[in-house]
């Protein structure tokens, strides 16, 4: 009988998949981030790992796991927690949870920080709980209006897409992007990644931009790429100089693609208008230890959500659901649909 170790509790319907396959399936019993010594002790013997994006997971796991294991089935899209290499010396197949359900509530939560930005929603919320609304008045807490402005988005891989599609037709924005390649398909018909049939150019007006263009034009800057060497303080102190003063940075993707301690500094000398994160440098601490006096809580035009982007009921399902898929898959001899290269 198949082991699969789960290092984390997840939503059922996976767990009820690889159980009703007669798998004997474990789960890490409680709920925080694994210790390293009971993910090493966890693994052995084990066919299938299901791991979060919260554990690390090198050759000294795959060690530890022992030569039977088959398949890492991450729950997560991301899987810069895992030694790709040290899986494909041993054979190991990686695979991550891409599916539609995740694309489409991190480009939400994109969008509800852009508008929670823009709109000022968190400290109007703490405005209004502190007892400090007296009454109407013409300036209190002005925010600025998403309609119309430009978003500039960098990486236009599908959630990118999906932020997009969102800008275009629920508030008309004009949308620059930049990623390694230019994306024609993206440009001249909009409507072949599920955007309205009648798209075009014309219309969504997306304009491929080298990254200073982007950063000079956006309204909203949203990071969409993933974790890379490449991609590592992507967004720095010359970038974030670049940036309008009026303009939002927001990061759904991973933290170490900002440098915090240049968004910190950033935001003191007010070169950029504010920022949403819902993912950080030194994750889970919301600041790196700088040694500096900067923190983001406390800055009012900064908002924190944690890594709770992809935090949907349906979403986290599915995730589960396609772990579990991918396990099945390799256990049976198959190639799993989300092979990781
Ligand atoms: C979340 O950050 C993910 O990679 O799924």
């Amino acid at each position: 009988m198949p082991k699969v170790f789960i290092t984390r509790q997840i939503p059922d319907q996976g767990i009820k998949m690889l159980k009703d396959k007669k798998y004997s399936v474990s789960v890490y019993p409680k709920d925080e981030i694994i210790p390293r010594a009971a993910l090493l002790k966890g693994v052995k013997g084990v066919d299938a790992l299901l791991p979060i994006l919260t554990d690390h997971i090198d050759a000294e796991v795959l060690e530890a796991a022992g030569a039977q294991l088959k398949i890492i089935a991450n729950y997560a899209i991301g899987t810069d927690n895992i030694d790709l290499q040290a899986c494909q010396k041993r054979k190991i197949l990686v695979t991550n949870a891409p599916g539609p359900e995740i694309v489409q509530s991190v480009a939400e939560h994109t969008f509800a920080l852009m508008l929670a930005l823009a709109h000022r929603i968190v400290e109007a919320d703490k405005f209004t709980r502190a007892g400090k609304y007296r009454g109407w008045g013409p300036q209190i807490l002005l925010g600025t209006d998403v309609y119309g402005k430009t978003l500039g988005i960098v990486g236009l891989g599908r959630i990118g897409f999906a932020v997009a599609d969102r800008a275009v037709k629920g508030f008309g924005m004009q949308i620059i992007y930049h990623d390694k390649e230019r994306d024609l398909k993206f440009e001249r018909d909009f409507s072949a990644y599920g955007g309205s049939a009648s798209g075009g150019e014309k219309q969504y007006g997306a304009r491929f931009v080298d990254l200073s263009t982007l950063l000079k034009q956006a309204d909203f800057v949203s990071l969409h790429v993933p974790f890379l060497p490449s991609t590592r303080h992507l967004i720095s102190t010359r970038e974030l100089a670049l940036m309008k003063p009026t303009a939002f940075l927001i990061n759904t993707a991973r933290g170490p693609i900002v440098d915090e301690k240049a968004l910190l500094q950033a935001l003191e000398k007010k070169q950029i208008a504010g920022a949403a994160l819902d993912v950080f440098e030194c994750e889970p601490s919301i600041d790196c230890d700088i040694s500096d006096h900067l923190e983001l809580k406390s800055f009012d035009n900064v908002i924190l959500t944690p890594h709770t982007a992809s935090a949907t009921v349906e979403t986290r399902q599915a995730m589960s659901a396609t772990a579990a898929q991918n396990i099945i898959a390799a256990l049976e001899g198959e190639t799993p649909s989300n092979l990781v290269k």
